[in-house]
């Protein structure tokens, strides 16, 4: 909390500055618009444009059905498809909003982002998108809207299942595979939601205060890698405003730093009904919008009235806006149709196919972090006779739910499926539910949009009946005791039977929690059931963390499953009885409550209307490093049930990059895999920098007694800071510490070197 008080003002004085530049800035910025960049499709896409009569053009830059963007016929231009989402294609709504009730649909469910990230290993990231890309192909798709790569700013956002982590770099690194892997088949990624869309609640009205600094440093860098280093082909603008205005037509966000600062050739696409202004989205950025008309009438939507359909015609033939703006939108409509091969032949894709669920498999069994473990795991199948599986989770499925996120798979193995496989005849398993599910409409931070505010209320006083049902726990541990191990499934869920989403959903787009207990009288169980079998492994699901004091300490093994996919079931089971080493680490720092998050301690979440976003750059770790308060696990941390060595740490400087090189020892008797994380600090500076950040990983994968060199290079990058009064990136020379080793609060290798300007 110290140095707060005396950063706000200062922050304040800079959000004006920010503010008047803007008004400056749009000012000498409205005449014409940006000249395109060069690209090898400059040619015919501009002679495409030249055919192309106003009413043309306009019917290029908003939507025609609920998932297309509108086409020329006369001149053989084809609508753009799109699809959710970030973990499978989502199932088909024909023009409309409603899914098609017989479509052939069925696509593989991949675990969700943070899932993804839990990895660590960038390889996957590319694998998983190059799944999304051919099921795109096959399902006609030319856009993929993913990945989601917005900041954990709070566990409470009820979407962080879908975004990547706490911290710039590692959803950086987690994104570009994802998006080359995307592109390499012909589809074009959507990166989203830019930007400081870190929260649910009031998403289409709340106004992010929030400094430049941050913006750059924390909210920014996985958009800016999504553009530079992955080559987006396009990318969605958010519903929140930013300083003041909406971040789908935002002259900063859009025309100063993705198109002018970071050279975006791509295209905007709105995310659904985030315009909110035809003369903004005409000059700020914005090319494409969907949505908007679904929200007043989803069956019957007047797709002329949207905001960049006959009102945009209008503001054009008077003259109030230049037509180069309508061109611009046009130029890189077309250029992203040549690109994906909208205008062209596309490849035929697959989909379902056991590749395909070869990798969701993959990615859960490296996804899934094991946060605790006396010793209990791995179970030993020929010590067990009787398993007692406990929990709702342990039989529910997942796919369908979340929000726009949701896919239809073609099967979907439950934690308690995937043990049964794998124990087959040698185990005898014996279920019990433990408790049961509710809607309560008191558990949940309002509804998105207009609603929102009428229920929302401050995160430290909302207090929640939250029962058990006692037949069904009594049941429970019953079972309990008469086993030999118990694994307890439990934690979140992201959907509720009877409920359309986003009503009755916990971890789900539209929705933010209210806090982090556990629901459903779930922590008074696990307590009675660890009482009643000190064999027991509790399972989590979850977008985030749960609060954990109360019941970890006596729990003898946490295993964090995230939702993992269509074979998640396999991969707990897997890691469960020891076919699957656990490699998986924290994309976030989970701590015991959410109070403990500078969002709730230093900034605010929700806010109201505005939301200050005053812990500035201090977000996960970077505010526990420096604020030693509620940590239960650090980021960067997973265990692994072999363990690794990390010695002969070698700095070398080669041309401006520094090379980081140390060796890597599975010490254990167990094959392993191990992730080496550099962490770099600037030991004095004139602006206040974090403890350390991360600027660079690699997994690697060892056998018993191996060892190997990892090499990690850090170019200038890793040592600059955005500088909160001059607005650049800049690199004061000095020393810097250099910290690597296995987890955020396990470093043991350690280096000094000077970087010169
Ligand atoms: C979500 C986007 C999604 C879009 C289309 C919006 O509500 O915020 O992430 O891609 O809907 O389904």
């Amino acid at each position: 909390m110290k140095n707060t008080n005396s950063r706000i003002p200062k922050q304040l004085f800079y959000l004006l500055i920010a503010g008047l530049v803007m008004i400056l800035a749009n000012a000498c910025n409205e005449k014409k618009a940006p000249a395109a960049t060069k690209n090898e499709f400059d040619e015919k896409t501009e002679k495409l444009l030249q055919q192309m009569t106003l009413d043309e053009k306009i019917s290029l830059i908003h939507a025609s059905s609920s998932f297309t963007s509108g086409g020329v016929k006369r001149l053989g231009i084809p609508e753009l498809v799109m699809s959710d989402g970030p973990h499978g294609v989502r199932h088909e709504h024909g023009r409309g909003w409603s899914a098609l009730k017989d479509a052939d649909d069925k696509s593989t469910y991949l675990p969700v982002g943070i899932c993804l990230s839990s990895t660590w290993n960038k390889k996957l990231g590319y694998e998983f998108g190059k799944v999304l890309g051919s099921e795109a192909n096959e399902r006609g798709k030319n856009i993929i809207l993913g990945p989601g790569v917005n900041i954990i700013r709070s566990p409470l956002n009820g979407r962080n299942f879908e975004y990547l982590s706490e911290d710039p770099f590692l959803a950086s690194a987690m994104a570009v595979g994802y998006i080359k892997g995307v592109q390499e088949q012909g589809v074009a990624a959507c990166v989203k939601h830019f930007a400081a869309n870190n929260q649910e609640t009031d998403r289409h009205k709340i106004d992010v205060k929030v400094s430049k600094r941050a913006l750059n440093e924390i909210y920014f860098p996985a958009f800016k890698a999504a553009v530079k280093d992955g080559g987006t082909w396009s990318l969605m603008g958010s519903y929140n405003k930013v300083n003041g205005q909406h971040a789908t037509h935002h002259q900063y966000l859009n025309n100063e730093i993705l198109k002018g600062e970071w050279g975006f050739d791509g295209v905007v696409i709105s995310d659904w009904a985030s315009v909110n202004d035809t003369r903004e989205a005409l000059l700020y950025g914005t090319d494409i919008e969907m949505g908007t008309e679904l929200i007043k009438s989803f069956n019957n939507p007047d797709y002329d009235d949207f905001y960049l359909a006959k009102h945009a015609k209008k503001m054009i033939e008077s003259g109030e806006v230049d037509m180069s703006f309508i061109d611009d939108k046009v130029r890189r409509i077309l250029k992203l149709m040549y690109r994906t091969t909208a205008l062209g032949e596309h490849s035929p894709g697959e989909r379902n196919t056991a590749g395909h669920q070869q990798l969701a498999l993959k990615v859960a069994q490296e996804g899934i972090v094991l946060l605790k473990n006396d010793g209990l795991l791995p179970f030993n199948k020929k010590e067990i006779k009787t398993l007692a599986v406990i929990g709702n989770n342990a039989s529910r499925v997942f796919a369908e739910s979340g929000g726009s996120s949701q896919v239809k798979p073609l099967y979907e193995i439950t934690p308690l499926e995937g043990i049964k496989k794998l124990v087959g005849d040698e185990v005898e398993v014996i279920y019990a539910e433990g408790y049961e599910t509710y809607y309560d409409e008191s558990l949940f931070r309002g509804k998105s949009g207009e609603a929102a505010s009428q229920s929302r209320s401050n995160s430290s006083d909302v207090e929640v009946a939250r029962t058990a049902n006692k037949k069904l726990s009594e049941e429970a541990i019953a079972l309990a005791k008469k086993a030999d191990a118990v694994v307890f499934v439990g934690g979140w869920i992201h959907g509720h039977e009877g409920m359309p989403w986003g009503e009755g959903t916990y971890d789900s787009e539209a929705r933010d929690k209210v806090n982090i207990k556990l629901l459903f009288g779930q922590e008074e169980l696990i307590t009675e059931i660890v009482k009643a079998n000190k064999n027991t492994a509790v399972v989590l699901m979850g977008g985030s963390n749960v609060e954990m004091n109360n019941w970890l300490p006596e729990t003898r093994a946490y295993l964090h499953a995230w939702y993992a996919g269509m074979e998640g079931g396999t991969a707990i089971a897997q890691i469960l009885f020891g076919e699957i080493n656990p490699s998986g680490k924290l994309p976030m720092t989970f701590a015991n409550s959410h109070l403990d998050y500078p969002s709730h301690l230093v900034g605010e979440f929700p806010g109201n209307k505005t939301v200050n976003y005053t812990e500035d750059i201090y977000v996960g770790y970077r505010y526990f490093d420096k604020n030693n308060n509620g940590v239960v696990f650090p980021f960067g941390y997973g265990l692994s049930y072999t363990t690794f060595n990390f010695s002969d740490l070698i700095l070398t400087k080669k041309e401006n990059k520094v090379i980081v090189q140390c060796t890597v020892t599975n010490a254990g008797s167990r094959t392993g895999a191990e992730v080496a994380q550099v962490y770099v600090h600037q030991k004095q500076c004139s602006v206040d920098r974090p403890v350390k950040e991360l600027k660079g990983f690699e997994k690697v994968s060892l056998n018993p007694g191996e060892s190997t060199m990892v090499t990690i290079e850090l170019d200038d990058s890793a040592f600059k800071f955005y500088h909160p009064d001059k607005f650049e990136w800049v690199l004061e020379p000095g020393m810097f510490e250099l910290s690597i080793g296995a987890a955020s609060d396990n470093l043991p290798l350690k280096g000094t070197i000077e970087i010169a300007n």
